[in-house]
Protein backbone atom coordinates (compact mmCIF):
# COMPACT_ATOMS: atom_id res chain seq x y z
CA UNK A 1 0.00 0.00 0.00
CA UNK A 2 1.85 2.97 -1.57
CA UNK A 3 1.03 6.75 0.45
CA UNK A 4 3.90 8.09 -1.88
CA UNK A 5 2.17 7.69 -5.29
CA UNK A 6 -0.50 10.15 -6.84
CA UNK A 7 -3.59 10.78 -5.32
CA UNK A 8 -5.03 9.13 -8.35
CA UNK A 9 -2.80 6.36 -8.63
CA UNK A 10 -4.03 5.55 -5.13
CA UNK A 11 -7.74 5.97 -5.70
CA UNK A 12 -7.24 3.50 -8.83
CA UNK A 13 -5.08 0.69 -6.85
CA UNK A 14 -7.97 0.85 -4.12
CA UNK A 15 -10.71 0.98 -6.49
CA UNK A 16 -9.57 -1.51 -8.26
CA UNK A 17 -9.11 -3.76 -4.95
CA UNK A 18 -12.87 -3.35 -4.16
CA UNK A 19 -13.48 -4.95 -7.90
CA UNK A 20 -15.25 -1.46 -8.61
CA UNK A 21 -15.10 -0.07 -11.48
CA UNK A 22 -14.87 3.95 -12.24
CA UNK A 23 -18.88 4.08 -13.09
CA UNK A 24 -19.69 1.88 -9.77
CA UNK A 25 -17.23 4.16 -7.74
CA UNK A 26 -19.22 7.07 -8.82
CA UNK A 27 -22.69 5.53 -8.53
CA UNK A 28 -21.44 4.59 -5.07
CA UNK A 29 -20.37 8.06 -3.89
CA UNK A 30 -22.83 9.97 -5.99
CA UNK A 31 -19.37 11.73 -7.77
CA UNK A 32 -19.40 12.31 -11.94
CA UNK A 33 -17.45 9.28 -13.57
CA UNK A 34 -16.16 12.24 -15.08
CA UNK A 35 -14.39 13.24 -11.59
CA UNK A 36 -13.30 9.80 -10.94
CA UNK A 37 -11.59 9.81 -14.04
CA UNK A 38 -9.91 13.07 -13.64
CA UNK A 39 -8.69 12.19 -10.28
CA UNK A 40 -7.28 9.13 -11.20
CA UNK A 41 -5.23 10.41 -14.63
CA UNK A 42 -4.17 12.98 -12.77
CA UNK A 43 -5.69 15.64 -14.75
CA UNK A 44 -7.31 17.11 -11.57
CA UNK A 45 -4.55 17.03 -8.84
CA UNK A 46 -6.72 18.74 -6.46
CA UNK A 47 -10.12 17.92 -6.42
CA UNK A 48 -12.63 19.69 -4.30
CA UNK A 49 -12.90 18.39 -0.85
CA UNK A 50 -16.58 17.92 -0.88
CA UNK A 51 -15.87 15.36 -4.11
CA UNK A 52 -12.56 13.84 -2.25
CA UNK A 53 -15.33 13.02 0.65
CA UNK A 54 -17.79 11.72 -1.03
CA UNK A 55 -15.47 9.07 -2.52
CA UNK A 56 -13.70 8.63 1.39
CA UNK A 57 -17.63 7.59 2.64
CA UNK A 58 -18.35 5.52 -0.35
CA UNK A 59 -14.86 3.16 0.93
CA UNK A 60 -15.94 4.03 3.97
CA UNK A 61 -19.64 2.71 3.70
CA UNK A 62 -18.34 -0.23 2.07
CA UNK A 63 -16.39 -1.24 4.87
CA UNK A 64 -13.18 -0.84 3.00
CA UNK A 65 -11.17 0.33 6.19
CA UNK A 66 -7.66 0.40 4.52
CA UNK A 67 -9.03 2.91 1.38
CA UNK A 68 -10.37 5.35 3.21
CA UNK A 69 -7.68 5.07 5.33
CA UNK A 70 -4.86 5.52 2.79
CA UNK A 71 -6.98 8.19 1.21
CA UNK A 72 -7.61 10.30 4.46
CA UNK A 73 -3.77 9.53 4.93
CA UNK A 74 -3.24 11.01 1.64
CA UNK A 75 -4.97 13.98 2.00
CA UNK A 76 -3.35 14.65 5.43
CA UNK A 77 -0.29 14.31 4.20
CA UNK A 78 -1.11 16.88 1.26
CA UNK A 79 -2.86 19.38 3.27
CA UNK A 80 -6.02 18.44 2.05
CA UNK A 81 -8.25 19.76 4.99
CA UNK A 82 -8.92 16.90 7.37
CA UNK A 83 -12.44 17.68 8.74
CA UNK A 84 -13.39 18.27 5.20
CA UNK A 85 -12.25 15.03 4.43
CA UNK A 86 -14.06 13.68 6.87
CA UNK A 87 -16.77 14.67 6.50
CA UNK A 88 -18.64 12.00 4.31
CA UNK A 89 -19.35 10.31 7.13
CA UNK A 90 -19.46 12.70 10.03
CA UNK A 91 -22.32 14.60 8.49
CA UNK A 92 -24.74 15.52 10.87
CA UNK A 93 -27.22 13.35 10.78
CA UNK A 94 -30.17 13.61 13.17
CA UNK A 95 -31.86 10.03 13.53
CA UNK A 96 -36.03 10.31 14.13
CA UNK A 97 -35.49 9.87 17.60
CA UNK A 98 -34.10 13.35 18.17
CA UNK A 99 -30.53 11.43 18.82
CA UNK A 100 -27.61 13.91 16.90
CA UNK A 101 -24.82 12.07 15.09
CA UNK A 102 -22.91 15.14 14.06
CA UNK A 103 -19.79 15.54 16.35
CA UNK A 104 -16.17 14.18 15.49
CA UNK A 105 -16.29 11.18 16.26
CA UNK A 106 -19.85 9.99 16.02
CA UNK A 107 -19.16 7.70 13.17
CA UNK A 108 -17.08 5.72 15.83
CA UNK A 109 -19.68 5.76 18.36
CA UNK A 110 -19.18 4.69 22.09
CA UNK A 111 -15.35 4.08 21.71
CA UNK A 112 -13.70 7.30 23.04
CA UNK A 113 -12.57 5.42 26.09
CA UNK A 114 -11.03 2.60 24.10
CA UNK A 115 -9.42 5.30 21.92
CA UNK A 116 -7.99 7.22 24.52
CA UNK A 117 -6.58 4.46 26.79
CA UNK A 118 -5.41 3.16 23.89
CA UNK A 119 -3.34 6.08 22.91
CA UNK A 120 -1.44 6.65 26.58
CA UNK A 121 0.03 2.87 26.44
CA UNK A 122 0.58 2.02 22.61
CA UNK A 123 3.03 4.18 22.20
CA UNK A 124 4.61 2.28 25.46
CA UNK A 125 3.77 -0.89 24.55
CA UNK A 126 5.33 -2.10 21.25
CA UNK A 127 3.23 -4.73 20.33
CA UNK A 128 -0.86 -4.23 21.14
CA UNK A 129 -3.34 -7.11 19.77
CA UNK A 130 -7.07 -5.86 19.56
CA UNK A 131 -8.78 -8.79 20.91
CA UNK A 132 -12.42 -9.80 20.18
CA UNK A 133 -15.32 -11.59 18.12
CA UNK A 134 -15.92 -10.74 14.46
CA UNK A 135 -17.91 -7.97 13.92
CA UNK A 136 -17.31 -6.14 17.36
CA UNK A 137 -15.24 -3.45 15.93
CA UNK A 138 -11.49 -4.47 15.99
CA UNK A 139 -10.39 -3.15 12.78
CA UNK A 140 -12.43 0.19 13.05
CA UNK A 141 -10.94 0.53 16.33
CA UNK A 142 -6.94 0.00 15.12
CA UNK A 143 -7.36 2.29 12.59
CA UNK A 144 -8.96 5.21 14.63
CA UNK A 145 -6.22 4.53 16.80
CA UNK A 146 -3.72 4.71 14.13
CA UNK A 147 -4.88 7.24 12.50
CA UNK A 148 -4.73 9.33 15.98
CA UNK A 149 -1.02 8.64 16.67
CA UNK A 150 0.32 9.19 13.28
CA UNK A 151 1.75 12.56 14.67
CA UNK A 152 3.93 10.12 17.17
CA UNK A 153 4.95 7.93 14.38
CA UNK A 154 7.20 10.19 12.10
CA UNK A 155 8.31 7.40 9.91
CA UNK A 156 4.68 6.11 8.85
CA UNK A 157 1.58 4.11 9.47
CA UNK A 158 1.64 1.17 7.69
CA UNK A 159 -1.37 -1.20 7.34
CA UNK A 160 -1.49 -4.86 6.13
CA UNK A 161 -4.39 -6.74 5.80
CA UNK A 162 -4.19 -10.83 6.39
CA UNK A 163 -7.36 -11.44 6.17
CA UNK A 164 -6.82 -12.52 2.66
CA UNK A 165 -4.23 -14.60 3.21
CA UNK A 166 -4.49 -18.19 3.37
CA UNK A 167 -0.80 -19.56 3.14
CA UNK A 168 -0.08 -19.99 6.58
CA UNK A 169 3.41 -19.54 5.93
CA UNK A 170 5.63 -17.72 8.13
CA UNK A 171 7.51 -16.43 5.24
CA UNK A 172 4.70 -15.57 2.87
CA UNK A 173 3.78 -13.13 5.81
CA UNK A 174 6.57 -11.81 6.61
CA UNK A 175 6.91 -11.03 2.89
CA UNK A 176 2.93 -9.11 3.26
CA UNK A 177 4.62 -7.19 5.91
CA UNK A 178 7.45 -6.13 4.72
CA UNK A 179 6.12 -4.99 0.87
CA UNK A 180 3.47 -2.69 3.36
CA UNK A 181 6.68 -1.15 5.57
CA UNK A 182 8.45 -0.78 2.53
CA UNK A 183 5.99 1.30 0.99
CA UNK A 184 6.81 3.33 3.51
CA UNK A 185 10.94 3.67 2.85
CA UNK A 186 13.22 1.10 4.35
CA UNK A 187 12.17 -0.88 7.45
CA UNK A 188 15.60 -0.78 8.47
CA UNK A 189 15.96 2.71 7.84
CA UNK A 190 14.12 3.74 11.34
CA UNK A 191 15.65 6.03 13.78
CA UNK A 192 14.44 7.16 16.94
CA UNK A 193 12.98 10.05 15.48
CA UNK A 194 11.32 8.35 12.72
CA UNK A 195 9.72 5.60 14.67
CA UNK A 196 6.89 3.53 12.68
CA UNK A 197 3.97 1.59 13.47
CA UNK A 198 2.54 -1.50 11.47
CA UNK A 199 -1.18 -2.15 11.62
CA UNK A 200 -1.71 -5.96 11.18
CA UNK A 201 -5.11 -6.46 10.36
CA UNK A 202 -7.12 -10.13 10.80
CA UNK A 203 -4.51 -12.64 11.92
CA UNK A 204 -6.74 -15.54 13.71
CA UNK A 205 -6.22 -17.66 10.52
CA UNK A 206 -2.56 -17.53 10.55
CA UNK A 207 -2.11 -16.93 14.16
CA UNK A 208 1.31 -18.87 14.92
CA UNK A 209 3.27 -17.47 12.09
CA UNK A 210 1.96 -14.19 12.16
CA UNK A 211 3.17 -14.57 16.18
CA UNK A 212 6.65 -15.64 14.97
CA UNK A 213 6.87 -13.21 12.29
CA UNK A 214 5.80 -10.14 14.88
CA UNK A 215 8.71 -11.43 17.49
CA UNK A 216 10.82 -11.52 14.48
CA UNK A 217 10.00 -7.91 13.51
CA UNK A 218 10.30 -6.61 16.81
CA UNK A 219 14.07 -7.95 16.92
CA UNK A 220 15.10 -6.72 14.02
CA UNK A 221 13.65 -2.88 13.78
CA UNK A 222 13.88 -1.49 17.06
CA UNK A 223 11.91 1.42 16.29
CA UNK A 224 8.88 -0.70 14.90
CA UNK A 225 5.60 -0.52 16.57
CA UNK A 226 3.07 -3.42 16.08
CA UNK A 227 -0.93 -2.96 16.28
CA UNK A 228 -2.63 -6.24 15.49
CA UNK A 229 -6.20 -7.39 15.16
CA UNK A 230 -7.86 -11.24 16.15
CA UNK A 231 -10.47 -12.72 17.27
CA UNK A 232 -7.76 -15.07 19.09
CA UNK A 233 -5.65 -13.90 22.11
CA UNK A 234 -2.18 -13.85 21.41
CA UNK A 235 0.26 -15.73 23.93
CA UNK A 236 2.74 -14.60 23.25
CA UNK A 237 5.71 -12.46 25.74
CA UNK A 238 5.53 -8.87 25.33
CA UNK A 239 2.19 -8.34 23.51
CA UNK A 240 -1.09 -6.29 25.30
CA UNK A 241 -3.75 -7.16 24.68
CA UNK A 242 -6.95 -5.02 24.64
CA UNK A 243 -10.07 -6.84 24.78
CA UNK A 244 -12.88 -5.25 22.24
CA UNK A 245 -16.02 -5.34 24.06
CA UNK A 246 -19.46 -4.92 22.39
CA UNK A 247 -21.31 -1.33 22.36
CA UNK A 248 -23.03 -0.30 25.74
CA UNK A 249 -26.32 -0.31 25.32
CA UNK A 250 -27.01 3.25 25.20
CA UNK A 251 -24.51 3.52 22.23
CA UNK A 252 -25.55 0.69 20.38
CA UNK A 253 -28.81 2.29 20.21
CA UNK A 254 -27.30 5.72 18.80
CA UNK A 255 -25.34 3.48 16.01
CA UNK A 256 -28.79 1.53 15.56
CA UNK A 257 -30.64 4.68 14.87
CA UNK A 258 -27.83 6.35 13.11
CA UNK A 259 -27.47 3.32 10.64
CA UNK A 260 -31.09 3.13 9.99
CA UNK A 261 -31.48 6.76 9.35
CA UNK A 262 -28.79 6.43 6.81
CA UNK A 263 -30.10 3.59 5.54
CA UNK A 264 -33.64 4.61 5.58
CA UNK A 265 -34.08 8.55 6.18
CA UNK A 266 -38.16 8.67 6.01
CA UNK A 267 -38.08 5.64 8.49
CA UNK A 268 -39.98 7.35 12.00
CA UNK A 269 -38.72 5.68 14.80
CA UNK A 270 -40.70 8.23 17.21
CA UNK A 271 -42.40 6.13 20.19
CA UNK A 272 -40.46 3.19 19.08
CA UNK A 273 -37.77 3.20 21.81
CA UNK A 274 -38.75 0.30 23.50
CA UNK A 275 -38.44 -1.53 20.31
CA UNK A 276 -35.22 -0.52 19.56
CA UNK A 277 -33.57 -1.03 23.35
CA UNK A 278 -35.33 -4.53 22.86
CA UNK A 279 -33.35 -4.77 19.25
CA UNK A 280 -30.17 -3.30 19.89
CA UNK A 281 -30.11 -6.21 23.37
CA UNK A 282 -31.31 -9.50 21.16
CA UNK A 283 -27.98 -8.18 18.82
CA UNK A 284 -25.79 -7.92 22.12
CA UNK A 285 -24.67 -4.63 20.92
CA UNK A 286 -22.02 -6.16 18.45
CA UNK A 287 -21.80 -3.53 15.85
CA UNK A 288 -21.96 -5.00 12.98
CA UNK A 289 -25.15 -7.18 13.77
CA UNK A 290 -26.53 -3.42 14.45
CA UNK A 291 -25.68 -2.22 10.96
CA UNK A 292 -27.47 -5.41 9.63
CA UNK A 293 -30.49 -5.02 11.67
CA UNK A 294 -30.35 -1.38 10.27
CA UNK A 295 -30.48 -1.86 6.97
CA UNK A 296 -33.08 -4.70 6.98
CA UNK A 297 -35.22 -1.84 8.06
CA UNK A 298 -35.21 -1.22 4.49
CA UNK A 299 -37.65 -4.09 4.21
CA UNK A 300 -38.73 -5.58 7.47
CA UNK A 301 -40.81 -3.75 10.29
CA UNK A 302 -38.88 -3.06 13.55
CA UNK A 303 -41.75 -5.71 14.94
CA UNK A 304 -40.99 -8.32 12.38
CA UNK A 305 -36.93 -8.16 13.30
CA UNK A 306 -37.93 -8.42 16.82
CA UNK A 307 -39.65 -11.63 15.95
CA UNK A 308 -36.91 -13.06 13.72
CA UNK A 309 -34.34 -15.35 15.17
CA UNK A 310 -30.97 -13.21 15.48
CA UNK A 311 -29.15 -15.70 13.09
CA UNK A 312 -31.89 -14.79 10.21
CA UNK A 313 -31.42 -11.33 10.81
CA UNK A 314 -27.69 -11.12 10.68
CA UNK A 315 -27.39 -14.02 7.19
CA UNK A 316 -27.10 -10.61 5.07
CA UNK A 317 -23.97 -8.78 4.69
CA UNK A 318 -23.86 -5.79 5.76
CA UNK A 319 -20.80 -4.26 3.62
CA UNK A 320 -18.74 -5.80 1.26
CA UNK A 321 -16.06 -7.41 3.43
CA UNK A 322 -14.12 -10.47 3.43
CA UNK A 323 -15.45 -13.82 2.04
CA UNK A 324 -15.22 -15.07 5.64
CA UNK A 325 -16.68 -12.01 7.21
CA UNK A 326 -19.40 -10.92 4.69
CA UNK A 327 -22.02 -12.35 6.86
CA UNK A 328 -22.18 -12.41 10.68
CA UNK A 329 -23.29 -16.08 10.02
CA UNK A 330 -20.16 -16.54 7.58
CA UNK A 331 -17.99 -14.97 10.36
CA UNK A 332 -19.02 -17.51 13.40
CA UNK A 333 -19.20 -20.73 10.76
CA UNK A 334 -15.39 -19.53 9.85
CA UNK A 335 -14.45 -19.12 14.28
CA UNK A 336 -16.10 -23.00 14.79
CA UNK A 337 -14.25 -24.13 11.55
CA UNK A 338 -10.92 -23.44 13.47
CA UNK A 339 -12.28 -25.79 16.54
CA UNK A 340 -11.43 -29.19 17.55
CA UNK A 341 -13.73 -31.76 18.66
CA UNK A 342 -13.54 -31.29 21.89
CA UNK A 343 -13.99 -27.45 21.77
CA UNK A 344 -17.06 -27.94 19.53
CA UNK A 345 -18.52 -30.53 21.80
CA UNK A 346 -18.60 -27.82 24.84
CA UNK A 347 -19.47 -24.92 22.72
CA UNK A 348 -22.92 -26.72 21.94
CA UNK A 349 -23.11 -28.13 25.33
CA UNK A 350 -22.84 -24.50 26.92
CA UNK A 351 -25.02 -22.97 24.43
CA UNK A 352 -27.85 -24.25 26.46
CA UNK A 353 -27.08 -21.79 29.20
CA UNK A 354 -29.20 -18.93 28.38
CA UNK A 355 -27.45 -17.07 31.00
CA UNK A 356 -24.03 -16.26 32.20
CA UNK A 357 -22.58 -19.20 34.20
CA UNK A 358 -19.93 -19.57 36.75
CA UNK A 359 -17.38 -22.24 36.85
CA UNK A 360 -18.94 -23.07 39.93
CA UNK A 361 -22.14 -23.46 38.00
CA UNK A 362 -20.57 -25.91 35.88
CA UNK A 363 -18.96 -28.16 38.46
CA UNK A 364 -22.18 -28.04 40.91
CA UNK A 365 -24.55 -29.30 38.58
CA UNK A 366 -26.13 -32.72 39.59
CA UNK A 367 -24.68 -34.75 36.60
CA UNK A 368 -21.32 -33.31 37.33
CA UNK A 369 -19.56 -36.44 37.24
CA UNK A 370 -21.17 -37.03 33.50
CA UNK A 371 -19.86 -33.46 32.98
CA UNK A 372 -15.91 -34.49 34.28
CA UNK A 373 -16.03 -37.83 32.18
CA UNK A 374 -17.61 -35.89 28.82
CA UNK A 375 -14.98 -33.25 29.68
CA UNK A 376 -11.64 -33.82 31.28
CA UNK A 377 -10.37 -30.84 30.23
CA UNK A 378 -13.00 -28.32 31.28
CA UNK A 379 -10.19 -25.97 32.32
CA UNK A 380 -8.42 -25.62 28.94
CA UNK A 381 -11.24 -26.03 27.00
CA UNK A 382 -12.85 -22.97 28.56
CA UNK A 383 -10.08 -21.05 28.34
CA UNK A 384 -9.77 -21.42 24.83
CA UNK A 385 -12.71 -20.77 24.12
CA UNK A 386 -12.38 -17.69 26.14
CA UNK A 387 -9.13 -17.09 23.90
CA UNK A 388 -10.88 -17.31 20.58
CA UNK A 389 -14.23 -14.85 21.80
CA UNK A 390 -16.16 -17.45 21.79
CA UNK A 391 -17.42 -16.96 25.22
CA UNK A 392 -17.59 -13.77 26.48
CA UNK A 393 -16.18 -13.45 30.18
CA UNK A 394 -17.36 -10.67 32.98
CA UNK A 395 -13.82 -10.86 35.49
CA UNK A 396 -15.88 -10.37 38.95
CA UNK A 397 -14.44 -12.25 41.84
CA UNK A 398 -15.68 -14.94 40.53
CA UNK A 399 -15.34 -14.97 36.68
CA UNK A 400 -18.90 -15.50 34.65
CA UNK A 401 -18.98 -16.27 30.97
CA UNK A 402 -21.32 -16.08 28.25
CA UNK A 403 -22.00 -16.58 24.73
CA UNK A 404 -23.31 -14.13 22.32
CA UNK A 405 -26.79 -14.56 21.23
CA UNK A 406 -25.87 -15.17 17.50
CA UNK A 407 -22.97 -17.12 18.37
CA UNK A 408 -25.27 -19.27 20.00
CA UNK A 409 -28.06 -19.20 17.23
CA UNK A 410 -25.74 -19.76 14.48
CA UNK A 411 -23.62 -23.00 16.33
CA UNK A 412 -27.18 -24.37 16.72
CA UNK A 413 -27.49 -25.17 13.16
CA UNK A 414 -23.68 -26.25 12.88
CA UNK A 415 -24.16 -29.23 15.04
N1 LIG B 1 -17.79 1.92 17.28
C1 LIG B 1 -18.36 1.82 16.08
N2 LIG B 1 -19.12 2.82 15.60
C2 LIG B 1 -19.69 2.72 14.39
N3 LIG B 1 -19.58 1.65 13.58
C3 LIG B 1 -18.84 0.63 14.01
C4 LIG B 1 -18.18 0.66 15.27
N4 LIG B 1 -17.50 -0.48 15.45
C5 LIG B 1 -17.72 -1.20 14.34
N5 LIG B 1 -18.51 -0.55 13.48
C6 LIG B 1 -18.98 -1.08 12.21
O1 LIG B 1 -19.29 -2.45 12.41
C7 LIG B 1 -18.78 -3.26 11.36
C8 LIG B 1 -17.81 -4.28 11.94
O2 LIG B 1 -16.66 -3.61 12.41
P1 LIG B 1 -15.20 -4.19 12.19
O3 LIG B 1 -14.23 -3.19 12.71
O4 LIG B 1 -15.05 -4.67 10.80
O5 LIG B 1 -15.26 -5.46 13.16
P2 LIG B 1 -14.16 -6.59 13.39
O6 LIG B 1 -12.89 -6.09 12.82
O7 LIG B 1 -14.13 -6.76 14.87
O8 LIG B 1 -14.70 -7.81 12.72
C9 LIG B 1 -18.13 -2.32 10.38
O9 LIG B 1 -19.02 -2.12 9.30
C10 LIG B 1 -17.91 -1.05 11.14
O10 LIG B 1 -18.10 0.08 10.33
MG1 LIG C 1 -11.75 -6.88 11.27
Amino acid sequence: MGHGNTLGGLLARQRMDAGWSQEELADRSGVSVRTVRNIETGAVQSPRHSSLSLVVAAFQAAGRFEAEYVLRDFTDRNGIEKSVALSGRSAGVSASNGVRAGDDHEWLVGRKNDISRMCESLPRDRWTTLVGPGGVGKTKLAFAVADRLRSQFAGGVSVVNLGEKSEDHETAIWRAVCEALLSEGSPGDASEAMRRLVVIDNIEHLQTPAVRVCQRLLAEFPDLWILITSRHAVAAAGVKTVEVRPLSPVDAERLFLYRAQAACPDLDLTGRGSAVTEICRKLDGLPFALEVAALRLRSLSIDTLLEAPVRQIVAQPSVAGLPHQRTLVESVTWSYGMLGEEQRRLLHWLSAFLEAFTIKDLLGRPDREAVADDFPHLFDLVSDLVDRSMLQVCRGAEYRYSMLGHIREVIGILQ
